[in-house]
This record gives C-alpha cells, sequence and structure tokens, in this order.
C-alpha cells in the first residue's frame, strides 16, 4: 500500500510554511516564505493577504515535490495561522480592499478607549472571554468599515468578506471566486470579541456593540471538521482542520489533560493551559479562549497569557543597543556572571499584555551600580523572559483552581539552555522541551489527521511526543521569592509612564 502523510499550513506573522509529516509525525518535507512587512505609520502594521496567498500557492506544491509526494498521498490538510490579524475582500474580484491590518497594529488605540466607556462594554469579557484591547480583530474590523467609504453597505449586502487568515486560506483554497467557503474555526473566532464562549456562535449583543455586519462573518466550525476539498494550488486535498498557530501548539504539544501548560517562545511568548470542558474567567489577567474542539464533541477551553516581549528584547539589545552580535551570544555573555547584581530590564516596549494589560507601561531598566557589567545586563534579558513567564503561570493557577506542574515548551527560544534553566527556576517546575519543535504545524497536522482517522485517537498523539530535554528547578526558595518581588517593584515602575 503507498504511504500517506498529513500536510500542515503554518501561516504565522512573518512568513508561512508548509510542513508533511508522516504517521510517526516525523518532518518529511518543508517549504517557507516569507512575507513582507508594512509599517505607514507609527503603531500601524500591515501585511498583503495576497502575497500570503502566493506563497502557499507555492509551497504547497513545493513541499510536495520536493518530498516526492503526490496528492493523492495527502490524507488531510489543517491550518494553523496567526490570530487576529484582519482581512477583508472583495467576494465577487477576491481582491482585498486593502492590506490585512496585523494583530500588533494599534491603530484602534483610540477607538478601544472609547468603546470601554460605552454602555454594555463591562459585559464584552463575560460573553467572549477578552477584555477590550486593540490586540483582538473586532476594533480593527470596525476602523475598516468606518474609514473606508461604502463598506459598510456593501458588507450588509453580503458582497466583502472578513476573515483571518485561515478564513482568507480556506475560501482562496476552496475555490475563491468561484464558489470558495467561507469558514473559520472556533479557535479564531474566540479571538474577534465577536463569539460567544458558551454558544461557540457570533454573539448578537456583540456584533451590534461594535456595530458589525453578519453578513461579513464567516461560518464557525470546530477545530477538527469538514473545511471542504482543495480546488486551487493543488486539487482533491480534504481540509479537515484549522486553529489559531498558539492552539495549535497546544494540540501539538498534546497539552490534552486539565493543568497541562504550554508555552511557545518567539518574538513574544504565549502560554497555554487546558482547562477542560469548563469554561474558566479570568479575574488574574488571562484571556478565556478555546483550546480546541473536536468534531461535535463539547469543546476544551483554555486560559492564555500572551507576552508581548520575549525574544523581541534579544534582537532589541543585538539591533539597537549593540550588546551582543548575534541572539545566541546572549547565552555566552549571560553565563560570564552568576547572576544579575541587581539589575532588572522590563520590556513594556509598547506597553504591558498579560496579566497586567497597560497600555501605559514602558520599558525600563532598574538597579544600575557601577558594579554592573554587560553580562549583569545580559542575565537580566533572560531573566525578563521567565519572571513574565512566571506571572503568568502564577495566574493561571490562581484562575483555574489548577496547578501547572510542568511547562512544556517551543520556540527558538528553548535553544538557549540557560534561559530554559532560568525558566525552570523562577517557576520552581520542571521545563520540558520535545524533539519535534514544529509544534504548530504539528497540532494542525495532528487535528487534520485526527479528523479523517489517519490518527485513530489523542492517546495515539501522545505517544508521539519524546522529551528531548529537560530542566529541573535549582534556585534556592527564599532566593526565588527575593528575586521576584523586586522584579515585581520593577514592573510597578513602569506603570503610568506613557502619558
Ligand atoms: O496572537 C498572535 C499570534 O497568533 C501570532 O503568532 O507565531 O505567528 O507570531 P506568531
Amino acid at each position: 500500500m503507498t504511504q500517506r502523510f498529513v500536510l500542515a499550513i503554518d501561516q504565522g506573522t512573518t512568513s508561512t510554511r508548509c510542513i508533511l509529516f508522516d504517521q510517526r509525525a516525523r518532518l518529511v518535507g518543508v517549504a517557507q516564505r516569507e512575507h513582507k512587512q508594512y509599517y505607514p505609520r507609527p503603531g500601524w502594521i500591515e501585511q498583503d493577504a495576497m502575497e500570503i496567498w502566493r506563497n502557499v500557492d507555492r509551497i504547497v506544491p513545493q513541499a510536495l515535490r520536493d518530498s516526492g509526494v503526490t496528492a493523492e498521498q495527502v490524507a488531510a490538510l489543517g491550518i494553523a495561522n496567526q490570530r487576529e490579524t484582519t482581512v477583508v475582500w472583495d467576494r465577487r474580484t477576491g481582491a482585498p480592499i486593502r492590506r490585512a491590518i496585523v494583530w500588533q497594529d494599534v491603530r484602534t488605540e483610540d477607538l478601544v478607549r472609547e468603546y470601554a466607556e460605552r454602555p454594555g462594554a463591562h459585559l464584552i469579557r463575560e460573553l467572549c472571554g477578552l477584555p477590550l484591547a486593540t490586540y483582538f480583530a473586532a476594533p480593527r474590523l470596525r476602523w475598516l468599515l468606518d474609514s473606508t467609504p461604502g463598506l459598510r453597505e456593501r458588507a450588509e449586502r453580503g458582497e466583502v468578506l472578513f476573515g483571518t487568515m485561515e478564513t482568507w486560506l480556506i475560501w482562496n483554497l476552496t475555490g475563491g471566486v468561484d464558489g470558495g467557503l467561507h469558514l473559520t474555526d472556533v479557535t479564531n473566532a474566540s479571538r474577534t470579541l465577536l463569539m460567544n464562549l458558551s454558544t461557540l456562535s457570533w454573539d448578537a449583543e456583540l456584533l451590534s456593540f461594535f456595530g458589525i455586519p453578519a453578513a461579513m462573518l464567516p461560518r464557525i466550525q470546530p477545530s477538527t471538521a469538514s473545511y471542504g476539498a482543495t480546488r486551487r494550488v493543488v486539487p482533491g486535498i480534504p481540509i479537515a482542520a484549522a486553529l489559531g498557530d498558539q492552539h495549535a501548539a497546544l494540540f501539538g504539544q498534546t497539552c490534552f489533560a486539565r493543568g497541562e501548560t504550554k508555552c511557545t517562545y518567539g518574538t513574544g511568548g504565549f502560554l497555554m493551559m487546558n482547562t477542560g470542558r469548563e469554561l474558566v474567567q479570568s479575574s488574574h489577567g488571562l484571556l478565556t479562549t478555546i483550546g480546541y474542539q473536536i468534531g461535535d464533541e463539547k469543546p476544551v477551553y483554555a486560559l492564555e497569557g500572551p507576552i508581548a516581549v520575549t525574544g523581541s528584547l534579544v534582537q532589541w539589545v543585538r539591533d539597537n543597543i549593540g550588546l551582543v552580535a548575534s541572539a545566541p551570544e546572549i547565552e555566552t555573555l549571560a553565563r560570564t556572571v552568576q547572576d544579575n547584581g541587581g539589575c532588572y530590564i522590563v520590556p513594556a516596549f509598547s506597553g504591558l499584555y498579560a496579566p497586567h494589560w497597560r497600555s501605559d507601561a514602558r520599558g525600563l531598566i532598574v538597579g544600575l551600580t557601577s558594579y554592573i557589567t554587560k553580562g549583569h545586563l545580559a542575565r537580566a534579558v533572560l531573566e525578563a523572559t521567565a519572571w513574565q513567564t512566571r506571572e503568568v503561570v502564577d495566574a493561571m493557577n490562581a484562575d483555574s483552581g489548577l496547578q501547572a506542574r510542568a511547562l512544556r515548551v517551543d520556540g527558538g527560544m528553548t535553544s538557549d539552555n540557560l534561559l530554559m534553566q532560568i525558566v525552570a527556576d523562577v517557576l520552581d517546575v520542571p521545563v520540558m522541551r520535545p524533539f519535534n519543535a514544529e509544534t504548530v504545524s504539528l497540532g494542525a497536522a495532528y487535528a487534520a489527521g485526527l479528523a479523517v482517522g489517519y490518527w485513530p485517537d489523542l492517546e495515539g498523539l501522545r505517544n508521539n511526543w519524546r522529551l528531548a530535554a529537560q530542566w529541573r528547578p535549582q534556585m534556592d526558595q527564599d532566593h526565588r521569592a527575593d528575586e521576584y518581588e523586586n522584579w515585581q517593584r520593577a514592573v510597578q515602575l513602569t506603570f503610568g509612564w506613557q502619558r
């Protein structure tokens, strides 16, 4: 019998990857293309959705060709994507009405401030699990409707469509102007501020609060479901799953049990804890979200704590300050000292995300004395990531009543062994990295493979998870407590800096 595979598309913030996996979750083929970021004004970040689609059009055939696999050998395709990035396009021409507005874009700051004062604003979190913030899609969509003449009327007539990246890609893959399917999944929809977390459908109250016409919204489906079959690029492949990338990472890390927690360390850090079938509202500054939903089963909920700046602090000290010449050097430099020498860096470059949600915070370095060397600064850079992780894990434990007993990690920064040791030290739990570091793609592939019976069940997927490296806590308890207190004092000092 010919061997079969599962294909994943990971449509990320800076690039799109296509990865082919075999039954043992081994990576068989990969193709990747970056796309351009546009910064038309301070705080504005845009991407060309057409460029992203063209990249998919190239990398899917390339990944298959390079690995000598035919379309018939692909059992299913799963899509994972950067979340919250908002695109609106013309149903008839297939052309985006303007460039996609990226999740980091803060052009809606004033709009969000104004909406926070409106009657009904206090109900938002209860309905959709999210605080009202520029991070999510609804304010962007509202901004587009307000600032593009005639768009609202066209949206009401169903002539233009809204989507995040999975919706855009699925519509294009399944035919585009020629009958493309307009679909999203619960995890992506849970990041719009428009989906009711209990009913898993667009919430009439939220739609009316933000003034969003229902006719432009995609249909919400479970994460594993039929999303049609590809009719373009490589025709005939069933699209069987879609998930936001962080949710896909949770799935790829096989965090299927309550309390299991993962962190993906990239430019920012994204922590997610599985809280099971119960919806846990956060009172400690976290987001309540859908972890995943398998077919018609009840969804699995999660608590999420996004951290805006982790790896990008290393980039900043490399590119703007010249502390190191390359990112890996930060570890070497930090190893030249035993501790931070009393110095703390809080990288609140554009405010702080979870658990503080302070857009008025700005970054700082405190504790400077003439004793401080480059090594101490490097150490403080790494510790900033670790302490931010600790703040989110504490909030998760408090909100859920569960205890994260270990942290499963993935992403670029996990190659920094000293950082991973510090994370274990400050959390006081083991930090574990699996062999397969492509957890986002793997999660999308797992979900799709599960949907079509390529993998039988979650237990089978769990067995594929192999420990590559583990860091155990070594820090003395009193020292940990003192350091945490210092960190928290430093964080307080960042508040209110931006007036
Ligand atoms: O919420 C934003 C997140 O989904 C982006 O992830 O890895 O594409 O930067 P990434």
